[in-house]
This record gives structure tokens, C-alpha cells and sequence, in this order.
């Protein structure tokens, strides 16, 4: 072996080549396989997107359809799953849930551990993107007391999973297109973002050929964290303190500026954007809209607006160029739109998914070798063995 070079956090390590998407930190670009996030939130529908980052290419017609078609027709799930939700209770945060839930469908589903072809590959994906959304929706319904049951294979993928999670058991629901469409732009917004920690989990799993259910499984978990995906619970969390607090945002910079206080403003600062996060861009003007069509007025997004405006002046925040990021405004649409707190980092999920697979197959189809990182050792040289009466 050749010399190893420590870099925690992988800072500066390329872990692999890829060709799905392209991010400029210092220049708040992101495009995924070239087109700007900016023109695919506002032109093109989240399976559209999902089938580019996965293909390569933006569906024809004909395309899209078969594989909405071969999606829905994976959208079943065994009934045996709802007794593993039953065995949950009631508190159990839904990222655990789900995360266990997607595990699950291995064993459900085990000849999708083999992926020998990209046929077989194609069978493990669309199943995936069908039965991911039934167990989204049923980790939500079981938490709020409501029947599991199924959606309308009729409507759209991002309508339908609406209609899976809010639709009462007396059939009400109506169907909303402003929620419809901010949910599809906020998937597509987090549909992929490179090699993200959840990421790299995805890939690293699956270099030991472990299963396309285990390697996202997996991922889940990683997204789980507050410094990853659960920053859009926390930064509600967050506003909400700050508004029983009566609006004091100077006592919490204050307190995310503290080195000695372990508090961090969240939703502030990223890994890679180091000027703007062009996805949060996006967010704030979608969080307005949203909220402005379903005449909410929300007092949650004063107080996060006037957050965002001393930060941006605070001389700590401009010096180590930190920035509100995707999740500093989405967690006030997903409550705009009824969904609950914890729930948050399971949409992002949600909108991760297709990004996941697509890393997964670009990581299979390449032949890539097993993930295997080194170290530097700084523990005790060579010690001769004491026994246990003698120590
Ligand atoms: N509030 C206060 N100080 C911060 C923050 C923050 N949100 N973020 C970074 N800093 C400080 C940090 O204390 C350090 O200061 P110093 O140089 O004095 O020690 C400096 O800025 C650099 O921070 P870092 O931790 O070395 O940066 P990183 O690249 O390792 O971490 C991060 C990136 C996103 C984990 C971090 O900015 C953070 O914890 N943010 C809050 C959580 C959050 O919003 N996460 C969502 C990320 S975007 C969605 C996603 O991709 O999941």
C-alpha cells in the first residue's frame, strides 16, 4: 500500500467518478445530469427527474409512461408488513419506522437482493419507487390513527401520494394543485445532491453487493441525523422555540455564535455551498407562494425571514461564509401543507429516493470495488498480555 492520507470527514477526498450531478459550492451551481436545478423545479415533474437522474435521460412519452406504469404496478405491498408497523408504538420517530420498513422489503421481496442485469436492476428500482410511497404513507396514517390503506394508481406519482397520506377513511380529501405541485418541486429539489452522507452510505453499502432494499435502508438512517436531513425538524423545532421564546432571535445567534454552547443555528451553513445554496433560493420563494395561495399566514416565517437577515449581516456568519441551505425553508411548506414535524425528514427522503437509486446502479453498472477506507493508527504499540488477576 501506498501512503494514506488522513481527511476526516472526507473533505477532499473524491470517493468515486460520477455522472449524475454537478455542484459548484463556490458558484451555488447544481445541475443534475446538466440541467439546472433552477429550469427542472420549474419545467418538469419529479418522475421525470427521477427517471433522468437514473437514466441519464429525460423521458420521451412513451418512456415516462411504461415506467409510470411499471412503478404502479409495484405499488402493493405485502399486508404482512402492517404488522411490523403494528409492532411500533406509537411514539417511535417515523425515520426509524421507515428505515425498518424498507429493510423489511427484502424479505418480502428477496430476489431483488440480485441484481445480476440492468434488467434485474430495473425490476429492484421500480419496485422501490412503487412501494416506497405506501410505506411513507402508512408510517404517517398509523401515526395519526388512520386506516392503511391504498391510493388512486389513477393519479399522478407525487398527487397519489398525497391522496395515500391524507385521505380519511370516510373518502374525503380534496385534491389541492397548489400542494400538489409545491410537494413536486420540493421532491425535486431534494432529489439528489451528490456524494452527501446518506449518499456514500447508499454507496458504500451497496460495494458489498448487499441489496438495492438494504443499501437505501441504510441511507435513510444517515439522512436521519440533524447535521443531514433531519435539520428540516430541526430548524422548525428551532422557530418554534424562538417564538415561545417571543421572537428573540438575537438570544439564539447569540447562543449558535457561543463556541462554549454546542448550538448551531440549523438550517445555516453546508458542507459545499460555501456563497448560496441555490435549492434554498428556490424554497423561499416557493414558502411565500405556497403559503400566500393557501392563505396561511404563518408567524413561524417572519421569524425565520428575520433570522435569515441578521445572519446574512452577522460578521460570524459572513466570515465563515454561512448560508440558510435547502432545509432552512422547507420545513414551513411541509407544515403549510399539513404534515407533521417528525415527518419532515421522511419527505426528504422521499424526494432522495430517486437520487439514492441512481447512485446505486451508476455504482453497480461501473463494477466499482467494495468501500473500504483506511486509517492512520494512534493507538498503543505492541503490549504483551496481563491477566486479569494481575491488573
Ligand atoms: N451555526 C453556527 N455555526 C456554524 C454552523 C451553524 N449552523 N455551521 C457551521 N458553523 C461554524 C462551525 O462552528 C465552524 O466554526 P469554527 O471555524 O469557529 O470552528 C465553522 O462554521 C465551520 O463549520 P464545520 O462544522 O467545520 O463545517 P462542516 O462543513 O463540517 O459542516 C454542516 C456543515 C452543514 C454540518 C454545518 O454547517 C451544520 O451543522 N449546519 C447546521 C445543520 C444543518 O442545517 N444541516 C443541513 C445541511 S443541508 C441539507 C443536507 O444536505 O442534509
Amino acid at each position: 500500500g501506498g501512503v494514506i492520507t488522513l481527511d476526516p470527514g472526507f473533505k477532499n477526498t473524491g470517493s468515486c467518478e460520477s455522472a449524475i450531478t454537478f455542484l459548484d459550492g463556490e458558484k451555488g451551481i447544481l445541475r443534475y445530469r446538466g440541467y439546472s436545478i433552477e429550469e427542472l423545479a420549474e419545467k418538469a415533474d419529479f418522475l421525470e427527474v427521477a427517471y433522468l437522474l437514473i437514466f441519464g435521460e429525460l423521458p420521451t412519452k412513451e418512456q415516462n409512461d411504461k415506467f409510470h406504469d411499471d412503478i404502479k404496478a409495484e405499488s402493493i405491498v405485502d399486508e404482512d408488513v402492517k404488522k411490523i408497523l403494528d409492532a411500533f408504538p406509537k411514539s417511535a420517530h417515523p425515520m426509524g419506522v421507515i428505515s425498518s420498513l424498507t429493510s423489511a422489503l427484502t424479505a418480502f421481496n428477496p430476489s431483488s437482493v440480485n441484481v445480476e442485469s440492468e434488467e434485474d436492476m430495473y425490476k429492484s428500482v421500480v419496485r422501490l419507487l412503487g412501494k416506497f410511497p405506501v410505506l411513507v404513507a402508512w408510517t404517517f396514517r398509523k401515526k395519526e390513527g388512520l386506516p392503511l390503506d391504498y391510493g388512486d394508481n389513477s393519479l399522478g406519482y407525487v398527487e397519489n401520494i398525497l391522496k395515500m397520506m391524507f385521505r380519511k377513511p370516510n373518502g374525503d380529501y380534496n385534491q389541492n394543485k397548489i400542494l400538489v405541485d409545491a410537494l413536486d418541486k420540493l421532491l425535486i429539489l431534494h432529489a439528489d445532491h451528490e456524494q452527501n452522507c446518506s449518499t456514500s452510505t447508499v454507496r458504500i453499502v451497496g460495494s458489498s453487493h448487499a441489496g438495492l432494499f438494504a443499501s437505501i435502508s441504510a441511507g435513510i438512517s444517515a439522512l436521519w441525523g440533524p447535521l443531514h436531513g433531519g435539520a428540516n425538524q430541526a430548524v422548525l423545532e428551532m422557530l418554534e422555540a424562538i417564538k415561545v421564546d417571543g421572537g428573540d432571535t438575537k438570544k439564539y445567534m447569540a447562543k449558535a455564535k457561543d463556541k462554549q454552547d454546542p448550538f448551531r443555528l440549523m438550517g445555516f451553513g453546508h458542507r459545499v455551498y460555501k456563497n448560496f445554496d441555490p435549492r434554498a433560493k428556490i424554497i423561499k420563494v416557493a414558502a411565500d407562494e405556497v403559503l400566500g395561495d393557501l392563505g396561511i399566514k404563518d408567524p413561524i416565517l417572519d421569524i425565520a425571514k428575520g433570522l435569515e437577515k441578521e445572519a446574512l449581516e452577522d460578521q460570524y456568519f459572513v466570515d465563515r461564509k454561512l448560508y440558510p441551505n435547502v432545509d432552512f425553508y422547507s420545513g414551513i411548506i411541509y407544515r403549510g401543507m399539513g404534515i407533521p414535524t417528525d415527518m419532515f425528514t421522511v419527505m426528504f427522503a422521499l424526494g432522495r429516493l430517486p437520487g439514492w437509486i441512481a447512485q446505486w446502479r451508476e455504482m453497480r453498472l461501473r463494477k466499482e470495488p467494495i468501500g473500504r477506507p483506511r486509517q492512520l493508527y494512534i493507538g498503543a504499540t505492541e503490549r504483551s498480555f496481563v491477566p486479569i488477576e494481575k491488573r
